[in-house]
């Protein structure tokens, strides 16, 4: 969310033109997106060199040993793992973000271990006790599982990209209790700079809301230079109150099978999230919390990962303009937010037939439509052959 926007919108699956929703223990979720590219990809698999699929952010690489030598170490788990993490974890994860996130001063109390990241992105709205009435806003293209943890929780959900769309303290349809922020985002790849965050924090308390900011690929910064954290001094004022930072290790690390995440931030926030995921079991593996303990304390094999990120994105960027694409943003992350200015599943189809499968920019709301987003995560291989297919 940036300072300055249009009118606020209301969120795709209730933007006029949508699919029909599925109805879901009474709660309206949009369709499953991806079942719309199955035709697409089984026209990009009959490529007689097989498929080019970039169409997903699954990470391909192996997993670094020392993360498989943790999970080994502590296969002997009989009993219940602590819900809040071990202390360990929890003070883990305090000395990455003041080493690698420029925030000194994170509480080791304000750590909550997740199960993957998308479980708390999907539940944070029903965890916060959200419900009809009360508006969680996030980005307005974006990462399908903001929209649908507003939906599980009964709130409304609301796409806008700037505080000016929601008024001085208000949203346009209800209370605004929530803010999601994602930098780098998927998927454009746009990262926010500390002034930005900083209006947004200053904006949401004064409504009473709370922050939540996803920064999973905050390790993949390409031509963006530093990539804020919103629990950055600069960013929030030295106070954590009413903010969350949400981060993953399933791309720096590659351990997406793991569902090794954890957000932080205000310890109080920690807290109210805490008692209810004790009393519904949403606690992450006793040998996960090792795993996510250790893979933290190193940043060699994260500095190795990246370089293979940097140089599949070099040859993919290359491909993409070769062939007449412009590339938006994309100054981090993991995807490449690509246009040839007609709609997006021209553009899916043209490449399927070229046997390359990318993601359609309209999964991610209305404003996508003319872009698709092209994933990174393929081997060097696939990734190679992408100049000669385009
Ligand atoms: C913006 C964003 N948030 C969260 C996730 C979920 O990651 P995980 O559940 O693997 O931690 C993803 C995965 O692609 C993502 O792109």
């Amino acid at each position: 969310m940036t300072a300055t926007g249009a009118p606020g919108a209301p969120s795709r699956a209730a933007a006029p033109g949508a699919p029909p929703g599925r109805q879901a223990g009474g709660v309206s979720l949009p369709d499953f997106p991806w079942d719309r590219l199955t035709p697409h990809a089984a026209t990009a698999r009959a490529h007689p060199d097989g498929i080019v699929d970039l169409s997903v952010g699954t990470p391909v690489d192996p997993t670094p040993a020392l993360a498989r030598e943790a999970l080994a170490a502590a296969s002997d788990a009989p009993g219940y793992p602590q819900t809040y993490g071990t202390p360990a974890l929890r003070a883990a994860v305090a000395a990455w973000f003041a080493r690698r996130r420029g925030v000194p001063d994170l509480d080791p109390a304000g750590v909550l271990p997740t199960i993957g990241s998308k479980e708390l992105v999907a539940w944070l709205p029903t965890l916060l006790g959200l419900g009809a009435g009360d508006v969680v806003v996030h980005p307005e293209v974006a990462y399908p599982t903001y929209d649908v943890g507003a939906r599980l929780a009964g709130a409304t959900p609301v796409a806008a990209d700037g505080t000016a769309q929601l008024g001085p303290l208000g949203g346009p349809t209800g209370r605004v209790r929530l803010v999601w922020l994602n930098s780098p985002a998927n998927p454009t790849g746009r990262v926010l700079g500390v002034e930005h965050l900083a209006k947004v924090v200053r904006w949401a308390r004064a409504a009473g809301a709370v922050v939540a900011s996803d920064e999973c690929y905050a390790e993949l910064s390409w031509d963006a230079g530093e990539v804020p954290s919103i629990l950055d001094p600069r960013v929030c004022g030295g106070s954590h109150e009413g903010l969350l930072a949400v981060y993953s290790l399933s791309k720096q690390s590659n351990l997406a099978g793991y569902r090794a995440a954890f957000a932080a931030g205000d310890p109080l926030l920690v807290r109210r999230l805490l008692e209810v995921r004790k009393h519904a079991g949403m606690m992450v593996p006793a040998p996960v919390q090792a795993v996510l303990t250790a893979t933290l304390a190193d940043d060699a094999h994260v500095a190795e990962q990246r370089a293979r990120y940097a140089a599949r994105r070099a040859v993919a960027l290359d491909a993409l303009r070769g062939a007449g694409f412009r590339v938006d943003h994309s100054e981090a992350g993991l995807y490449l937010w690509a246009t040839r200015d007609e709609p997006c599943w021209e553009t899916v189809a043209d490449l399927a037939g070229r046997g390359v499968l990318v993601a359609p920019g309209d999964f991610y709301g209305p404003r996508g439509a003319r872009h698709v987003r092209v994933a990174l995560t393929a081997s060097d291989e696939r990734i190679g052959r992408l100049a000669s297919r385009l």
